[in-house]
């Protein structure tokens, strides 16, 4: 008589914890992405954030699957034999048999194992599979489509691995399969029609005909029942696609999707509902003191600000102090991710602050990757013209960081001034100050100014275009006549590429860029999830979604008053286009109106709401998929008992108690301290930790699991299996 296993995870740290039947020994759990130590988008921040708590719970019975890329093994891939002897027969028997596959640690928080392999090595073997996926699935792909033909090359040798690894233990195994998204689904899709022992989980983070849909010019959410899939599918030649995916998700033991939205979406246009919803989380990062986020912030602000010296030369007429940056960054999906709006929200942003005489300048930075040849001349010939003239300026307030360098225009006229008050000091006489520069000093220092003039505006887009005339960013901006011009109040860079510390022009890392600014805008129309401005969240910076994000959503249903919190939710859903610019831009434009303290308030404030976001208390959702996959699939071996909502489920970060940071409410708004305002900052705090500790909203999940006997499995739904 099979063993019965209950599952009880009570600490997270802690497969120590699980009742004494359970043998951990022979549950694996193969987790299969694309972006596997590939980054692409969102997916790839789910995966290399998640590794460190799932490799925490599955330990050595944890491996990663995805597409072997050659450059990214090489940064980010330790390569070394399999520990696991199931696995290295596995993985030696496919070798020998044409294929390509390696085994490493990913280099990442957690260092999971990775299994990866190389899809375009076995190329040969696409015609055969396409048949057979044809034959017994009658899934036709195209051979034009190469996203495709990936995902059936990826989909095949998953499987084969899942099914060899299979047929190489020497017990039967439980094996627990975990695909992501369309790409990897064709795997899971194979393991149910080849009957493989294997429970599988399909979690999807966006649909294809979504994201298709909203990129046209579709009513999306008021028609989502209405849709003609089939039809939709195919006017976009994406039917094969769609078709591996909708199988992905019916095939599933257990289905998932990352925000309640995009579940609706999901029963909709796949028509399956899930069975969980799996919420993105984040390793939130705690540091000892309470402002040390802050002075990141200040830091990497100063950086930002040398930029920008160097990008505006010639112009840099407003006052650097009374910046305030804002930015939007993702994949470059214009109207999907909100630009479209922003872009407006910024054009009668500029109007607002002009007509008010305001002092503050806005910065929008644009991080959206797009085809390009390489930087423009005008932006690198900024950034050094501002390496040559700052020197001095940087030199004096932080003396540490520049001991080497070339010595600029200032520093050189400095030197010679020096030398020759010196050498007057030394004949006992007060130097005749008109003296002490000569006509070649002055000679130099115009050649500096002329040097530092320029004939055009400072330039928008940071690179060449390759698609200059018919990009959406750049027509909008022409339309609307952002231009950069000493009158605008606004200004724009468009950064077209992710941002790297390597880079000559902006050499910070998006984390640090991030920490940096002092808003995030994404007012995305389409946004299953969005860790952008979640990203923001943990770092302490506010940002702005909207409610047709999964985050958007999620927040406003666990914050009593998000916007106090720097979480301003935009609503796309109840307001026309122009209704919902208009609402952002009046969240901007009331932003512009903080004072610093109000600023540093509420950052404090969004900070604080970090524990929601983090995977300790986010995992707890894909431990309930994985209980549930595992006792579908081992009905004999494991059962599972669906949670009843608990008092944490409910928490909600209540309205804070203190000033508003909105100014027009303020009792207080000048940059000094206000002990009352302090007090009543402290007091909120310990009344909210002290929350938190109520609803025990920091502790691990704990899966209540009973007795067999006592209670017998319910399935979640009735459909998909
Ligand atoms: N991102 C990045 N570098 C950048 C801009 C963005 O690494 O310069 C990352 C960001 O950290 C985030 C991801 O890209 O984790 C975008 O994920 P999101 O879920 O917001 O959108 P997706 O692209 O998946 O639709
Ligand atoms: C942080 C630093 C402060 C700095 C402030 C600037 O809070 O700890 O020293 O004054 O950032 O804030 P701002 O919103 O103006 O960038
Ligand atoms: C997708 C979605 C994004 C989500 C990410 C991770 O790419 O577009 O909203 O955050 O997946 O789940």
């Amino acid at each position: 008589m099979p063993l019965t296993r209950s599952l009880s995870v009570t600490s997270l740290s802690g497969l120590e914890d699980w009742d004494e039947e359970f043998d951990v020994e022979d549950a694996v759990l193969f987790e299969i992405a694309w972006e596997v130590a590939n980054k692409v988008g969102g997916i790839y921040t789910v995966i290399q954030t998640k590794a460190r708590l799932t490799s925490e719970e599955w330990g050595e019975n944890y491996f990663l699957v995805g597409p072997y890329m050659e450059s990214n093994v090489r940064t980010q891939v330790e390569l070394i034999e399999p520990t696991n002897p199931a696995l290295r027969r596995t993985i030696d028997k496919m070798n020998s048999s044409g294929c390509k596959v390696y085994f490493g640690r990913w280099l990442i928080e957690g260092s999971p194992y990775v299994v990866l392999i190389d899809v375009g090595f076995t190329a040969w073997s696409l015609d055969r599979w396409k048949s057979e996926l044809w034959e017994n699935c009658g899934i036709g792909v195209p051979w034009f489509d190469r996203e495709a033909n990936d995902a059936v090359l990826f989909g095949f040798l998953t499987a084969w691995l899942l099914g060899e690894y299979a047929a190489q233990c020497e017990e039967p195994p439980h094996i627990l399969a975990h695909f992501h998204e369309w790409l990897a689904g064709l795997g899971l899709v194979l393991c149910r029609q080849r009957r493989l022992p294997v429970a599988t989980i399909f979690t999807t983070h966006a649909t294809l005909l979504g994201r298709y849909l909203c990129a046209g010019n579709v009513d999306f959410y008021n028609n989502l029942s209405n849709f003609n899939v089939d039809k939709e599918a195919g006017d976009r030649q994406i039917y094969h696609r769609y078709c591996l995916e909708r199988a992905a998700a019916r095939c599933a033991h257990a289905f998932t999707t990352v925000s309640q939205i995009t579940a609706i979406e999901a029963e909709h246009l796949l028509k399956r509902k899930p069975d969980v919803v799996t919420p993105n989380g984040l390793n939130v990062k705690k540091f000892s003191a309470m402002h040390e986020f802050q002075n990141l912030h200040a830091q990497s602000k100063a950086r930002i600000q040398e930029f920008i010296r160097g990008h505006f030369y010639g112009h840099l007429d407003f006052n650097l102090d009374k910046c305030v940056f804002l930015f939007i960054a993702g994949r470059y999906e214009f109207s999907n991710k909100g630009a479209d709006i922003f872009l407006e929200a910024l054009a009668r942003l500029n109007y607002l602050l002009r007509v008010n005489h305001s002092e503050v300048t806005v910065i929008a930075f644009f991080i959206m990757p797009a085809r390009t040849n390489n930087f423009n001349v005008e932006t690198l010939k900024g950034q050094a013209v501002r390496k040559q003239l700052w020197f001095e300026t940087t030199v004096q307030h932080h003396p540490q960081g520049f001991l080497e360098g070339l010595w600029d225009t200032a520093q050189t006229v400095k030197e010679k001034f020096g030398k020759k008050l010196y050498e007057s000091l030394l004949t006992g006489h007060l130097p005749d100050v008109s003296k002490m520069l000569d006509k070649e000093d002055f000679t130099m220092m115009k050649r500096a100014i002329f040097a530092t003039q320029r004939q055009c505006q400072p330039p928008i887009c940071t690179h060449n275009m390759l698609e200059d005339s018919s990009d959406p960013i750049l027509n909008c901006l022409r339309r609307i006549g952002l231009f950069n011009s000493s009158s605008d109040r606004v200004k724009v860079i468009f950064h077209p590429e992710f941002l790297s510390s390597t880079s000559p022009l902006l050499p910070m890392d998006y984390e640090e860029f991030v920490r940096g600014c002092h808003l995030g805008v994404f007012p995305s129309y389409y946004e299953p999830w969005g860790y952008t401005p979640a990203e923001c969240t943990v770092m302490g910076i506010p940002s702005v979604s909207t409610n047709l994000s999964g985050f958007g959503c999620f927040m406003e249903e666990h914050i009593a008053d998000p916007s106090a919190y720097g979480i301003y939710i935009l609503d796309r859903r109840y307001r026309s286009v122009d209704e919902s610019c208009n609402q952002l831009t009046s969240f901007l434009f009331q932003f512009c109106q903080q004072s610093r303290r109000q600023r540093i308030i509420q950052r404090n404030r969004t900070e604080r709401l970090s524990d929601l976001l983090d995977w300790r208390y986010l995992g707890r959702y894909y431990v309930s998929a994985r209980h549930m996959a595992l006792a579908k699939a081992f009905p004999d071996t494991y059962f599972y008992e669906p949670q009843e909502p608990t008092s944490k489920q409910g928490f909600r970060y209540p309205r804070p108690a203190s000033v508003p940071p909105s100014p027009a409410l303020s009792r207080h708004s000048s940059p000094h301290h206000s002990e009352a305002e302090d007090e009543d900052e402290e007091r909120y705090d310990e009344d909210l930790e002290a929350e938190k500790d109520r609803l025990n909203i920091r502790q691990p999940f704990s899966l209540q699991i009973r007795n067999k006997t006592s209670l017998p499995y319910v399935a979640p739904t009735s459909n998909g299996n």
